[in-house]
């Protein structure tokens, strides 16, 4: 994408997000990664006015893996206070789970997350229609006590739901001290610690983040009173074991956020390897329609949980149900205020 289409779509996230003039900004980036995407953010800030500039961190070494929450901002406090006294943070490292990302939340700066390749935050700008849907659904799923998720391959599942609060990504965000993911178009919550038991089955087709790929064949999950205690199944389910005992930290056996997906503009079969270099896999996480069960960390609801081991599985042709009342049917979104208007 060329420099003058990126500020373009940037200006759409900015005026989605409520910038106006006057307003503080400052965008993160690391090393040599996403100078673009400062640059673009950049000029669309300076033309609302923003008061706006760029924070640069040292490179870091590449991780082995994919660990959640550890950032090069813990070892520069001055830094976390300066984004702390700013209205909004664009973070394009990607400080989810990390503890300085909460600290600044709480001090009330907003964070909008944008790391993914600009073809795709170009395919899935924010739109009011998603917002409304997934706000929608976050209404719902906050007033839900018990999570049911059933498959045609075995998947019977219940989350208690007593403890965490429903957080919805819409791909911009306006309000003090909340984050969202540029793109997205989903919503979650979290089990109980105790409160999640029964049995998953990743299906053909589903698929595995961080590593990116599509299962072929089942991984069996069995979960009891929160915990994974077994996983089973063919060379999906081994890779999976190994990735986990990797970390060797038995809270990866945890369980993370589980929700469903909005966006109609992200497609299941689009990602297809060497096609997004870089991305991370938030379209797979937000398509239209895909029941999402992720395994680890739960301290970005503000659980105990904070093992650097996670993944995020989103599944297609399940069903969900709110406390009996289904939600998601066979892969399609059955309650009227969350359905797109197909045409
Ligand atoms: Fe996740």
């Amino acid at each position: 994408m060329d420099q003058f289409s990126f500020t373009e779509i940037c200006l759409h996230q900015l005026k989605m997000s409520g910038v106006h003039e006057g307003e503080r900004l400052i965008v993160l980036t690391q090393g040599n990664e996403r100078l673009d995407y400062a640059d673009a953010f950049m000029a669309a800030g300076q033309r609302l006015g923003a008061k706006m500039y760029h924070m640069r961190l040292p490179a870091v070494p590449p991780a082995g893996a994919w660990a959640v929450g550890k950032t090069g901002l813990a070892a520069m406090p001055e830094a976390v206070e300066a984004l702390k006294a700013a209205d909004m943070l664009i973070d394009c490292i990607f400080l989810l789970f990390s503890p300085e990302q909460m600290a600044i939340q709480a001090a009330g700066t907003r964070i909008l997350t944008a790391v993914e390749p600009p073809e795709l935050l170009a395919r899935m700008l924010p739109s009011k229609a998603l917002r409304e849907r997934v706000e929608f659904a976050g209404h719902l799923l906050s007033k839900a006590k018990v999570m049911r998720i059933t498959s045609p391959h075995g998947t019977d599942v219940t989350y208690k739901l007593n403890t965490y609060p429903a957080v919805t990504e819409y791909a911009c965000t306006d309000e003090p001290g909340r984050w969202d993911h540029w793109p997205s178009g989903f919503v979650f919550t979290g089990g109980d610690d105790d409160g999640v038991d029964g049995t998953i089955v990743v299906a053909p087709g589903d698929i595995l983040l961080p590593q990116n790929i599509y299962v072929r064949d089942p991984i069996v999950y069995t979960i009891e009173k929160g915990w994974i205690t077994d996983i089973r199944g063919g060379l999906d389910a081994e890779l999976v074991k190994s990735y986990m005992d990797a970390f060797d930290d038995p809270r990866g056996k945890g369980m993370s956020h589980v929700g469903w997906g909005l966006n109609p503009d992200a497609k299941w079969h689009r990602m297809v390897p060497g096609e997004f270099p870089g991305g991370m896999g938030m379209e797979p996480r937000s398509f239209y329609g895909n029941v999402m069960f992720s395994t680890g960390p739960n301290n970005e609801l503000g659980g105990p949980n904070d093992t650097a081991c996670h993944l995020d599985i989103p599944m297609r042709n399940c069903s969900l149900f709110l406390d009996d009342e289904p939600v998601v049917l066979d892969g399609d979104v059955v309650v009227k205020e969350m359905q797109h208007k197909r045409g």
